[in-house]
């Protein structure tokens, strides 16, 4: 019998944790905690949100009282820590925003938990704070491998043991924290609020940091639904720079997976990188998503390529991002359960099949958000 608290969960990945939770164990009370900003949504729950070990609570991470109220009343043992501003060129218009979510509202989570917690006759004992992170906060890699290869790579096994026999720098765990973006700065700082109240009050944290996400449910301004929307509506497809930039892309519900492992199994006070070796630069995914959403909607494959429009490069734009997760392998025995080309291909399917979920999300203040993004870039 667990009481858990997941924060975010009704944006894109939080979601898919709190969906995994809620059916994986029916025994178990999971209280979903989310503002619900722009980027969520609880049309990403409806299929769970009448089940009996289910509480949605709309509350701001940063309300102490709240909290607080919560904690108690559901004598709530873990915190699963997802809510945050999540959109780097968001963080750029307005970092304020930024800081006061990420930084304050994670300060305030680990307070009132740990005012709870120290309380109780047991303390610390069976419970955990589990901060969700990203690889942003270790800043950025060089573009080119030593012998010259090019990304992409695949995503088997053996594509990165010849990674790693080919000497190709990724982020560990031990990586120097290096952050370049006002959200990845966020991030970074709370990192360190969590890791310091292990350290300081001895709470049981924990903590992840993974790479790119993609799959269904995620809001349309991150690269991926952003452009299948835009390709099904023919409108052009703005590609930061020279689209040089590598990302290492994960399907959503194998992140989800990791972060249940991780909670049950993980090393209390340890950090484990999540991601699946699967690097792409941002030109040839975009031919990728092209190809596959023109296939899928009866168009002749690849006629949308001229959608492509290069556009003014994002301010201080992380060049290469790349995951060695192993350790998660080696130690917990998770890996990513999908193939690119078979994520790739079931993430499009679904956005295509759920037209309303999108419409929905991109009538109102959407066009306003794209307006402000994208005019004159
Ligand atoms: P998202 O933007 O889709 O969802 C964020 C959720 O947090 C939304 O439901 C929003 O309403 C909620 N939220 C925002 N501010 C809040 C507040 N003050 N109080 C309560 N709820 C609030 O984000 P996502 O992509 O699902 O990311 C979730 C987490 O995973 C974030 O912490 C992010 O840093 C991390 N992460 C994301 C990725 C990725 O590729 N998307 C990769 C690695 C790590
Ligand atoms: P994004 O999905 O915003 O994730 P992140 O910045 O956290 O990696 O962007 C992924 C990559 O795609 C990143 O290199 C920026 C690039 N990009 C574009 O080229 N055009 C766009 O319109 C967007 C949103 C992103």
């Amino acid at each position: 019998m667990k009481n858990i608290i997941i924060t975010g969960g009704a944006g894109f990945i939080g979601s898919h944790v709190v969906r995994l939770f809620v059916n994986k164990y029916p025994e178990y009370n999971i209280i979903n905690l989310d503002k619900l900003t722009y980027a969520g949504n609880l049309a990403n729950l409806k299929d769970i949100e009448t089940k009996a070990n289910y509480i949605f609570v709309k509350a701001d991470i940063c309300d102490y009282d709240t909290i607080m109220e919560l904690m108690k009343k559901h004598n709530v043992d873990g915190i699963i820590h997802l809510a945050a501003e999540s959109h780097v060129d968001r963080s750029i218009k307005d970092p304020f925003t930024f800081a006061r979510t990420n930084v304050m509202g994670t300060l305030t989570l680990l307070q009132a938990a740990k005012t709870y917690w120290e309380s109780l006759p047991e303390k610390y004992d069976g419970k955990r704070f589990y901060h969700i992170s990203t690889d942003e906060v270790y800043g950025a890699l060089e573009l080119t491998h030593p012998d010259g290869i090019e990304p992409p790579f695949t995503t088997t096994a053996s594509s990165a043991e010849h990674h790693l026999a080919y000497g190709e720098k990724f982020f560990l765990e031990t990586t120097k924290y290096n952050p370049h973006s006002p959200y990845s700065a966020s991030k970074a700082s709370s990192d360190h609020f969590v890791r310091a109240f292990h350290d300081t009050y001895g709470m049981p944290v924990i903590v992840t940091n993974c790479s790119n996400n993609y799959g269904p449910y995620q809001f349309p301004e991150k690269l991926i639904p952003l452009f299948i929307n835009n390709i099904r509506h023919r409108k052009p497809l703005p590609v930061y720079g020279k689209g040089e930039n590598v990302r290492d892309w994960l399907y959503v519900e194998d992140h989800a997976r990791a972060i249940d492992v991780i909670f049950h199994n993980g090393k209390t006070a340890d950090t484990y990188n999540i991601g699946g070796f699967n690097e792409w630069k941002n030109i040839d995914i975009i031919k990728v998503v092209i190809n596959t959403v023109d296939r899928l909607l009866g168009r002749k494959e690849g006629e949308d390529m001229d959608l492509i429009t290069y556009v003014t490069d994002r301010a201080g734009h992380d060049l290469r991002y790349a995951i060695d997760s192993s350790k998660l392998q080696r130690e917990l025995g998770w890996e990513p359960s999908l193939q690119f080309e078979e994520g790739i291909e079931k993430t499009v399917k679904w956005y295509l099949e759920n037209q309303e979920w999108l419409d929905n999300i991109t009538s109102g203040d959407y066009e306003k958000y794209y307006d402000s993004m994208y005019k004159g870039r």
